[in-house]
C-alpha cells in the first residue's frame, strides 16, 4: 500500500474481530516505529507488545475509550483489542522532554500506518492509567509508561466529513463513526498568512 493511501485509510478504530494477529506482523509495527526520526538521535522509546489475552484484558481496564461517545465507546467484550502494544521511555536516554513527545509522535503514527497496510484496526490512547499499567507489566522505575496503542482487525466503521461547528466525532444508527476534519483550504497558508 503506498504510504498516502494509508494516510488516507487511517482512522482510530475501537472494535476488533477477535482473531488472532500473527507475532511477526506485530513485530513489524515495532520494528516500523524503531526507524522513525528521533531528535539528537537519542531513541529514548522503548514497547511492550502484548498478545497474551489475559494480559491484554487486564491493560485495557486501564484505557478510556472514545469520549465523546459517552459510553458507545468502549467495545464490548467480544470486540476488545487483541493486541496492545505499550510506549515507553527510557528516562536516561530522554535527553529533551519536548523533543522526547515530538519522538513519539512519530513513532506512533508509523505503527499506525503500519498497522492499516496490514489490514488491522488502531487506536492511540493517550487518556490511560499510567500507575496502573506500570504496575501490571513491572514496568522499571527507569521508565515511564506513555501511551498505549490498541490494535487487531477492524469491527467498524470510520469516515471523516469536513468539519464545521464541532470538532467531537459522533455514531450515526448504522454504528459507523463520523469524524469531523478541519479542510485543507481552512489550514493551508500559501506563501503568507
Ligand atoms: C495523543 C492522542 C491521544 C489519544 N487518546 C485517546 C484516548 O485516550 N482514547 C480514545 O478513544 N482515543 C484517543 N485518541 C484518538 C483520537 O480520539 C482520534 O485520533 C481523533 O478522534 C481523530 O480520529 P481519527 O484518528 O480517526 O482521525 C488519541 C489520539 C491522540 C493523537
Amino acid at each position: 500500500m503506498l504510504v498516502f493511501k494509508a494516510i488516507m485509510k487511517r482512522r482510530s478504530i475501537r472494535r476488533y474481530k477477535q482473531m488472532p494477529v500473527a507475532l511477526s506482523v506485530l513485530k513489524k509495527l515495532v520494528d516500523a516505529a524503531r526507524l522513525a526520526p528521533s531528535a539528537g538521535n537519542f531513541q529514548p522509546i522503548e514497547y511492550i507488545l502484548l498478545n497474551k489475552k489475559s494480559v491484554v484484558n487486564q491493560i485495557f481496564e486501564h484505557l478510556r475509550w472514545a469520549v465523546y461517545l459517552k459510553g458507545k465507546g468502549t467495545p464490548s467484550k467480544d470486540q476488545r483489542p487483541v493486541a496492545i502494544i505499550v510506549i515507553l521511555i527510557n528516562k536516561k536516554r530522554a535527553k529533551f522532554p519536548f523533543y522526547t513527545q515530538v519522538d513519539m509522535g512519530a513513532a506512533i503514527e508509523n505503527i499506525l500506518l503500519a498497522a492499516t497496510e496490514k489490514g488491522l484496526g488502531s487506536c492511540w490512547f493517550g487518556s490511560i492509567d499510567r500507575p496502573k499499567i506500570a504496575r501490571d507489566l513491572s514496568v522499571p522505575k527507569s521508565h515511564s509508561v506513555e501511551y498505549v496503542v490498541a490494535l487487531g482487525y477492524p469491527d467498524e466503521k470510520s469516515v471523516v466529513f469536513p468539519m464545521k461547528k464541532t470538532h467531537k466525532y459522533h455514531k450515526d444508527e448504522k454504528n459507523v463513526i463520523h469524524v469531523p476534519k478541519r479542510t485543507l483550504k481552512s489550514i493551508l497558508h500559501l506563501n503568507k498568512y
